[in-house]
């Protein structure tokens, strides 16, 4: 089995590159099945769910092709089938897309339920409820959703989520988008991801209007044209290389990057002492390693985001005095990693859906097992930190979400490197 061996304690210094956002290229993807046609999308990761996805929609007929420069065209004129693999389908969270989109294009999805990091219980009632408010029906087990016209047919509608949710806003976008008449989503999700979509979809024909509020209205339209589209950088592999920087210390530009969309990471990182200048597309981190404690609390966009929670927790295990996080979105989320961080003698306090993090000076190395995609990024993060060496075992959930993590990692002057066990 592979795993990371870290040896820490070398200030990170240089430069690094952000790849295309994860979350928008997960959606982004399989939302070229809406257009009959071909679309050139720019900016894609080249990460292990991005391999799946396009493995999936090559399976259901669309042809792939991917060019070294990080672009792929999709034609999506022939579509064989309305059900996608179920084996390659359970190997990802956001195959959960697909419902939306073969039901906007095709009137029918048969799915299986996904996979991905369980790091908490992570229903889709939401995206149900959307699809149910559009005419669909809805047949669901604890295996697949299969979805199909209602009586009525299928038409815009509004839907007013109960909870906000990344993933129902951008599948009833997708659902909404070749239906006859106008939906509203209320209470939508607001992320970076969310605008990328609409914009991508927009580029090809869509009338999206409203996304990055909470209030979203889709004008269905007969059909979608091709078109060139470049996906937004990502806005969590750039908020890892910051907090990376901010507890190991060093001096790196980070490129690439939309500073409005790190604003959020940003002003924490320099609560904790970490100095930060923005630029165009690009932002400068130094940091001495010596950080101040803090406190966090994870919300939907613009807050704090969830999936920065554990990076952002191995900082305040090496700041000065007692941090406070407290996770809003998915509450089981600490369980990930905490008891990992503890191994390398982090003190954390589990108390409901907020850790205390008391400060100490240096954690020490360990082996250490990653038990989701941001869960592994932090212990990498910790590994840096700490003395000695440390061991990350699950490689493959890092491999989901960050491009050539070790090759970025190393230019910074990382002492990371993969090993064969
Ligand atoms: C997406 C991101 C994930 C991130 C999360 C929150 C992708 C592929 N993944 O996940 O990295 O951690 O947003 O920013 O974009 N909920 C319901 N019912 C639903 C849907 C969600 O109760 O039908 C709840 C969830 O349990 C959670 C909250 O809503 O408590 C937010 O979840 P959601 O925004 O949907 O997360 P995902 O789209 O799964």
């Amino acid at each position: 089995m592979a795993r990371y061996e870290i040896h820490g304690g070398t200030p990170l210094r240089g430069s690094v590159t952000i790849s295309g956002a994860k979350n928008a290229a997960v959606a982004i993807l399989p939302a070229a099945i809406l257009i009959e046609g071909k679309c050139r999308v720019e900016n894609v990761p080249d990460i292990s769910d991005v391999r799946i996805l396009l493995e999936i929609l090559s399976d259901l007929g669309v042809v792939v092709e991917r060019f070294p420069d990080g672009s792929v065209t999709l034609d999506s004129t022939v579509i064989r089938s309305t059900r996608p693999s179920p084996e390659l389908v359970k190997k990802m969270r956001a195959s959960y897309y697909l419902m939306g989109v073969l039901l906007s294009r095709f009137g029918e999805a048969d799915v299986a339920l996904p996979g991905g990091c369980n790091f908490a219980s992570r229903p889709i009632d939401q995206h149900i409820k959307g699809f149910k408010a559009l005419g669909a029906n809805v047949d669901e087990t604890e295996e697949y959703v299969r979805l199909s016209p209602g009586e009525n047919g299928l038409q815009g509608a509004r839907v007013n989520l109960d909870v906000v949710s990344v993933g129902a806003t951008m599948n009833i976008i997708m659902a909404a988008t070749l239906l006859p008449g106008q939906t509203v989503i209320e209470n939508a999700a607001k992320e970076p991801h969310i605008v990328d979509l609409a914009n991508f979809l927009n580029t090809m024909g869509a009338n999206i209007s409203g996304a990055g509020t909470d209030t979203i209205k889709i004008r269905g339209v007969e059909k979608l044209s091709g078109g060139t589209y470049a996906i937004i950088p990502d806005q969590i592999e750039a908020g890892t290389y910051l907090a990376a920087v901010a507890a190991v210390g060093g001096d790196v530009l980070v490129k690439n990057v939309i500073p409005k969309h790190m604003e959020c990471i940003t002003s924490k990182l320099q609560e904790m002492g970490a100095t930060i200048e923005n630029f165009d597309d690009a932002i400068r981190i130094t940091s001495t390693g010596n950080l101040t404690c803090t406190t966090v609390k994870t919300r939907p966009y613009p807050g704090f985001p969830t999936d920065m929670q554990a990076q952002i927790c191995v900082c305040m295990t090496v700041a000065d005095g007692v941090s406070n996080l407290t996770e809003n979105v998915y509450e089981t989320r600490f369980f990930g990693y905490c008891n990992e961080l503890a191994a390398m003698g982090a003190d954390i306090q589990i108390n409901g859906k907020t850790a205390i993090v008391t400060g100490t000076p240096r954690l020490s190395g360990a082996s250490v097992t990653a038990k989701d995609l941001r869960a592994g990024a932090a212990l990498i993060i910790a590994g840096l930190t700490a003395r000695g060496t440390t061991y990350v075992d699950n490689i493959h959930y890092v491999e989901r979400g960050y491009e050539r993590l070790i090759e970025k990692m190393t230019a910074l002057g990382a002492d990371i490197r993969v090993i064969e066990e």
